[in-house]
């Protein structure tokens, strides 16, 4: 299997690049913010729980995260590979998808490391939170506790797949052609 993931802090272009990735390396796309979403716009108690917390601009618990991944393995037995987005984002997810991909004998391969300064992050976000519905793109200042909880809890997972040589850096500012082109040479390289 080929398993890719899209990291980053918010805003930085995971979900726009993962669209095109998806098509051209017919992977299966995982956005556990989608899933999550999607569990709240169903009204799922499972999303009523996650809405709380997303409203803050904070993280769902890794419970709840593991337990959509489990159910996507399930459902999706044949796929060539999954382009995770916006997972894991603590040491203790990437370690339960480790374990999981391993039984099925198979790894991450390469992690994409999108690079989008701040100011970037925010003008990109305040600009989409006027069309997007998107509860934690309206207030300025969720948006900054969103990527304050990057920085403090999801930057740090960096260091796991670094260990094992796995991340390649993209500079994620400029047009999103340009950016998608980085990383086909970065996928085909593998
Ligand atoms: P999630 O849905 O993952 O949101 P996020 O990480 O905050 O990031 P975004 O989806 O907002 O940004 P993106 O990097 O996908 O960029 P995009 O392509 O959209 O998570 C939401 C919440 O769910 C979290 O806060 C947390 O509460 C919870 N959650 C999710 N996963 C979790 C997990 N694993 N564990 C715990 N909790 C979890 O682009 C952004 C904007 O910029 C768009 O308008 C786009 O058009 C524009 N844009 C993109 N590229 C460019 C470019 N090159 N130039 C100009 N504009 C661009
Ligand atoms: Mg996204």
């Amino acid at each position: 299997m080929f398993n890719v993931i899209i990291f980053g802090p918010p805003g930085s272009g995971k979900g726009t690049q993962s669209a095109n990735i998806v098509k051209k390396y017919q992977l299966k796309h995982i956005s556990t913010g989608d899933l999550l979403r999607s569990e709240i716009a169903n009204g799922t108690k499972l999303g009523l729980q996650a809405k709380k917390v997303m409203d803050e601009g904070k993280l769902v618990s890794d419970d709840i995260i593991m337990g959509m991944i489990d159910s996507v393995f399930i459902n999706n037995p044949d796929v060539k590979g999954f382009l995770f987005d916006g997972f894991p984002r603590t040491t203790a997810q990437a370690e339960s998808l480790d374990d999981l991909l391993h039984r099925q004998k198979s790894s991450v391969k390469v992690v994409l490391a999108m690079n989008v300064g701040e100011e970037e992050l925010m003008k990109r976000l305040i600009h989409r939170g006027k069309t997007s519905g998107r509860s934690d793109d309206v207030n300025p200042q969720i948006i900054k506790a969103r990527i304050k909880e990057y920085h403090d809890k999801t930057e740090v997972v960096l260091s796991h797949y670094k260990k094992e040589n796995k991340v390649v850096p993209i500079e994620g500012e400029g047009t999103k052609e340009d950016i998608f082109e980085k990383i086909n040479t970065a996928l085909d390289k593998h």
